[in-house]
C-alpha cells in the first residue's frame, strides 16, 4: 500500500467503488431535512443552491468530488486555491449557503448532540459518584467539554425539584447522572486552539496544554474518565503508543477510556460480535443501527435507511478503500473546508483489532458489549466512519 500523504490524496479519488462512496457520504451533509426534521429548526427552505442555481445534495457532492478528480494531478496547493475560488462563493466555507444562518448553528448542535449520546452512556457508568474527573485529551475546540458541564448545570437545577414525577426522573436517570454529580473537566491539546468564549465561559473547565504529543498533562491515577475522540490518526505510531500508556497511567482504577476512532475492519464481525458466528455481518450492523439505545444516533426518519446502507458498503470495501475513505474525508474536511493549517495528516488510521490490542498489551481491558458503531450515523454530519471504544484500566484484585 503506498502510504498516503496530503500530495497524493486525492488520488484516491480515481477509484470508482471510493469514489462513489465519498460522494454519497458528502451528499449525505447537504441533506436539509434532518435541519426541520431532526434539530427543528424552524423556517428552513428543503433546497440547496450552487451559485444560485438551485441543486440536489446529490448534485453538489458529484460536484466538488468530480471537480477534485478533475485536477487531481496538481500540486495539492494549486488545487485547493481551485476548489476555495470556485466552490466558496464568498470567504464563508460553508457548504450550505442557503442555510448560511443556520449553518453554524448545525454545525455545532450536530457536533454536540453526537458527543453527548456517545458519552453520556459512559456518565452513567458512574451513577454513584459525587466527583468525577474527566480528561479529554486531543481536545480541539473544547466542545466536548464545554456541553458537558452545560448540560451538568442544567441537569443540577431539575434535579433540585421535589415533585413526584421529578423524583421518577431522578430515579430512572431520565434527566440523568449528570444530574447529581460535580464533574471537573479537564482539556488537553498539543494546540491552542480552543474557541475564545470556551476559555472564559466555565472555571469548571480547565485547558492543559501538552508539553508535546507524548504527554498528557495529568497525575497519575487521577482520572475517571479519559476521552480520545478522532485524535489517534492525527497521531505517529509512536505517539499513539506513548498515549495509550499515558491514558493507563492517568486513569484511577476502574476507570474507563472512552476512545471514538475512524473505524476499519476486514474481520466482517464488529467487536461485540467477535465470537459470535450465527449473524452475518449485515445483520449485525442491522441490530446494532435499530438497538433502542441508539436511537439517538440512529433516529428514524428519511435518512436512515441511506445511512445504514452507506455504512455497510463502506464495510464492505476492503480494508485499503476503507483507509482511502476515511483519509480522504479527514483532508477534506479540516484542510478543504476549514483550511486549518495546524492539522498534521498522517492518516494513521489503524483497524479495530490493532487498536483494541495496543489498549489491552498496556493492561486494559476491552468492553465488547459497551463497543458501538456510530458508521454513517444520520447525527454523524461531519467526521470519519467511527466506532466508540470503550476500555477499562481493571481494579488490583481483576489483574
Ligand atoms: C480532529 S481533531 C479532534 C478534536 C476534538 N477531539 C473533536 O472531536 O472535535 C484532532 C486533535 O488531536 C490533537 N492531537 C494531535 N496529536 C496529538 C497528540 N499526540 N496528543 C494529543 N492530541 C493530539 C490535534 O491537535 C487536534 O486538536
Amino acid at each position: 500500500m503506498k502510504s498516503l500523504t496530503p500530495e497524493n490524496i486525492l488520488q484516491v479519488l480515481k477509484k470508482d467503488n471510493v469514489r462513489h462512496i465519498l460522494t454519497r457520504m458528502m451528499s449525505h451533509r447537504f441533506r436539509t431535512d434532518i435541519l426541520s426534521n431532526y434539530y427543528k429548526f424552524k423556517n428552513i427552505t428543503q433546497t440547496i443552491s450552487y451559485h444560485g442555481i438551485p441543486v440536489t445534495p446529490n448534485y453538489l457532492a458529484e460536484l466538488e468530488i468530480s471537480f477534485l478528480l478533475k485536477y487531481a494531478d496538481l500540486p495539492i496547493d494549486v488545487v485547493s486555491q481551485k476548489f476555495w475560488d470556485a466552490m466558496s462563493p464568498n470567504d464563508n466555507n460553508n457548504h450550505l449557503q442557503d442555510h448560511l444562518e443556520f449553518e453554524d448553528k448545525y454545525s455545532e448542535i450536530s457536533a454536540l448532540v453526537s458527543d453527548m449520546v456517545i458519552i453520556s452512556p459512559v456518565i452513567k457508568l458512574f451513577a454513584n459518584r459525587k466527583h468525577l474527573d474527566v480528561v479529554d485529551v486531543g481536545s480541539g475546540k473544547g466542545n466536548l467539554g464545554k456541553m458537558v458541564v452545560a448540560i451538568n448545570e442544567i441537569n443540577q437545577s431539575a434535579f433540585k425539584d421535589t415533585s413526584d414525577y421529578a423524583f421518577i426522573n431522578k430515579v430512572l436517570h431520565t434527566i440523568d447522572v449528570l444530574s447529581s454529580v460535580q464533574i471537573n473537566f479537564l482539556n488537553t491539546d498539543v494546540y491552542d486552539w480552543q474557541d475564545k468564549e470556551n476559555k472564559l465561559s466555565n472555571s469548571k473547565i480547565k485547558f492543559e496544554i501538552q508539553k508535546n504529543a507524548f504527554d498528557i498533562p495529568a497525575p497519575n491515577v487521577s482520572q475517571d474518565i479519559a476521552i480520545t475522540k478522532w485524535c489517534f490518526h492525527h497521531m505517529s505510531k509512536s505517539q499513539m503508543l506513548a498515549q495509550t500508556k499515558n491514558l493507563y497511567r492517568v486513569l484511577k482504577p476502574g476507570g474507563i477510556s472512552v476512545v471514538i476512532e475512524g473505524f476499519m475492519t476486514k474481520q466482517h464481525s464488529l467487536p461485540e460480535y467477535v465470537n459470535d458466528t450465527s449473524l452475518t455481518f449485515k445483520k449485525q450492523l442491522w441490530n446494532t443501527c435499530n438497538q433502542l439505545s441508539y436511537i439517538d444516533i440512529w433516529p428514524e426518519g428519511p435518512w436512515k435507511k441511506e445511512c445504514i446502507q452507506i455504512s455497510e458498503d463502506y464495510l464492505n470495501l476492503p480494508i485499503e478503500e476503507q483507509h482511502d475513505v476515511l483519509s480522504f474525508e479527514d483532508f477534506f474536511g479540516h484542510h478543504l473546508l476549514n483550511k486549518r493549517s495546524t492539522m498534521p495528516f498522517p492518516f494513521t488510521y489503524i483497524e479495530a483489532d490493532e487498536l483494541i490490542n495496543m489498549f489491552k498489551q498496556e493492561g486494559f481491558t476491552h468492553e465488547a458489549h459497551n463497543f458501538l458503531i456510530i458508521g454513517s450515523a444520520p447525527i454523524i454530519r461531519r467526521g470519519p466512519f467511527s466506532a466508540r471504544y470503550i476500555f477499562r484500566k481493571p481494579y488490583p484484585h481483576e489483574q
